[in-house]
């Protein structure tokens, strides 16, 4: 595929970093949703691999469940206009919902999805996100639970994609062009 020969990849977080770091944050969600009624919020596509390792570190009775968004559709990412591509199966009302992301950039798509959940009265909501890119901010929102800061590069693998490719690494690289 000539759209990627001219890159490389830079290992940020190895495979080993990865898995340590989600079992720290299952074990400090674990002590804080004890006795809550937890559901996860998988975003899906990106957050599919942090959400299935996620939810084996969190040693509590708890729900998952999956919703597609489109972001933005057509329009530049700083509209902020979000739609629903594949809704929840199962109903918020009285749940404890930790929304699952793979990475925060600038907040948008949370920002949005916090709202929209919240209008399905769930009893309470917050994030947990493997990766923060605070630079890239536009929208505020408060995330519960980061895996690792990053700075403002283009990464791939462990979910997140570039042109849908990459997400089955087992590790987050920096995307690299190399000319
Ligand atoms: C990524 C990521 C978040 C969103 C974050 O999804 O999974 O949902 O972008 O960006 P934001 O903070 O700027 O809103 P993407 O639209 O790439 O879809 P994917 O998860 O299916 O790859």
């Amino acid at each position: 595929m000539s759209e990627f020969t001219n890159s490389s990849l830079k290992v940020l977080f190895s495979a080993a970093q990865v898995q340590e770091r989600i079992q720290e944050m299952g074990a400090r969600i674990t002590r804080d949703y004890q006795g809550k009624s937890l559901a996860l919020v998988c975003v899906l596509k990106g957050a599919s691999l942090f959400t299935a390792d996620l939810m084996r570190a969190i040693d509590l009775p708890l729900t998952v469940d999956f919703i597609a968004v489109s972001s933005y559709g057509a329009a530049s990412k700083s509209s902020g206009e979000v739609r629903i591509l594949k809704d929840l199966d199962t109903s918020l009302k009285g749940r404890d919902v930790l929304v699952v992301e793979d990475i925060v950039d600038t907040g948008l798509t949370l920002n949005y999805l916090l709202d929209n959940f919240r209008r399905r009265d769930a009893a309470s909501v917050q994030v947990a996100a493997l990766l923060d890119k605070p630079e890239r901010r536009l929208a505020t929102v408060d995330v519960a639970y980061i895996g690792f800061t990053i700075p403002n590069e283009f990464v791939v693998g462990y979910g997140l994609d570039y042109a849908e490719r990459y997400r089955n690494l087992p590790f987050v690289a920096i995307l690299q062009p190399n000319d």
